[in-house]
């Protein structure tokens, strides 16, 4: 057990995570998609306290954060495809898997024993600004337990994570709110690993082709991180309802109502305008916000499959999974 500082998103609070990440300590920081659990990434005993603070299978490989795209390329090797993805959506909600560099300086640990490597730019300027001062690329799952809901503010990785990591620096709540999306560039086609803050229907525009795969899925040895059950609250989840039943709580989406949605434990509305942006914001926050109504069930409204609703639906396709 170590005491968790939560610091002030100020030149002291940044120059102490930095701090703390150069000697090899773990950092939670926002993202503009969820908080981030950072460990110097070419540091692999650093990057070991990351799987054992989240109880996280170790064949899971992490995303390595930097701060530009000069500082992606020593790491990892960008077909033009991949460059283009970069130049169009970095900084921002986009990993993207690569071959490995020969000058990469990721840890195996981090890439999971892989031959390719997972890196991002973020765009929140709290990340940057902390990927800056410490001058290294930071990997970083999300800042929750195994399995858990991600979080999307200090307090929830605070409710996950309280003395096990030694500081989350608090910048507020994140506005993508799902992680980002992951395509691999490994020659050929580029593969869509995850569904993510960038809709698929940007990225095929970009590249003029559609994207291969759908959900990384675990038959996919491609995303061995993908697993089924994952962003699980404590309740069980009922997906596509079109009532209430007794006991449950409601997430609602768009203004048609349930059957008997005011019997409901409780309610929230991912977007009463029916946003999906603005839903995808709430996500989190509202599964754990009904999760603490001690529902039983969450019952969850039907999301449309368009644009980041391809990302809301997977993670909450996985928050029902069996366990
Ligand atoms: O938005 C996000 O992506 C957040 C923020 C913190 O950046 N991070 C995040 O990381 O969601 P995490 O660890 O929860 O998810 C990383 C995913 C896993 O499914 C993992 O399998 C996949 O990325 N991944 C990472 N490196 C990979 C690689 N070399 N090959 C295939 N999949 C990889
Ligand atoms: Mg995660």
């Amino acid at each position: 057990m170590r005491r968790t500082l939560r610091l002030k998103s100020d030149e002291g609070g940044l120059a102490e995570a930095a701090a703390i990440l150069s000697r090899g300590g773990l950092v939670a920081f926002p993202t503009e998609t969820v908080y981030g659990l950072g460990a110097d990434a070419t540091n692999a005993e650093a990057v070991a306290g990351i799987y054992a603070a989240k109880e996280r299978p170790s064949f899971n490989p992490l995303i390595s954060h930097l701060d530009s795209l000069e500082a992606a390329q020593v790491q990892g090797l960008f077909d033009e495809t991949a460059r283009r993805l970069a130049e169009a959506f970095w900084p921002g909600p986009l990993t993207l898997v690569v071959p490995v560099a020969p000058t990469c300086t990721v840890s195996d640990l981090a890439r999971a024993g892989l031959d390719s490597v997972g890196l991002r730019v973020p765009a929140h300027p709290l990340a940057h600004a902390l990927l800056k001062a410490t001058g290294r690329p930071v990997a970083a799952p999300s800042a929750n337990r195994s399995g858990r809901v991600s979080p999307t503010d200090a307090d929830h990785v605070l409710g996950d994570l309280d003395g096990r990591i030694d500081a989350v620096l608090d910048g507020g709540a994140s506005d993508v709110g799902v992680e980002s999306t992951i395509v691999a560039c490994l020659g050929g086609s580029p593969r869509l690993l995850r569904p993510g803050g960038v809709p698929r229907e940007a990225i095929e525009a970009l590249i003029g082709q559609p994207l291969e795969g759908g959900h990384g899925g675990e038959e996919n040895p491609l995303a061995p991180g993908m697993l089924a059950s994952h962003y699980a609250p404590r309740a069980q989840v009922r997906l596509n309802a079109t009532e209430i039943r007794p006991g449950e709580a409601a997430l609602l989406f768009g203004t048609a109502p349930l059957r008997d949605e005011e019997q409901a434990k409780a309610r929230l509305n991912l977007s009463e305008n029916g946003d999906l942006q603005e839903a995808a914001a709430h996500l989190f926050s509202y599964l754990r916000r009904l999760d603490a109504s001690g529902a039983e069930t969450i019952a969850v409204a039907p999301v449309p499959e368009a644009g980041l609703g391809e990302a809301i639906n997977d993670r909450l396709r996985r928050a029902a999974a069996q366990r």
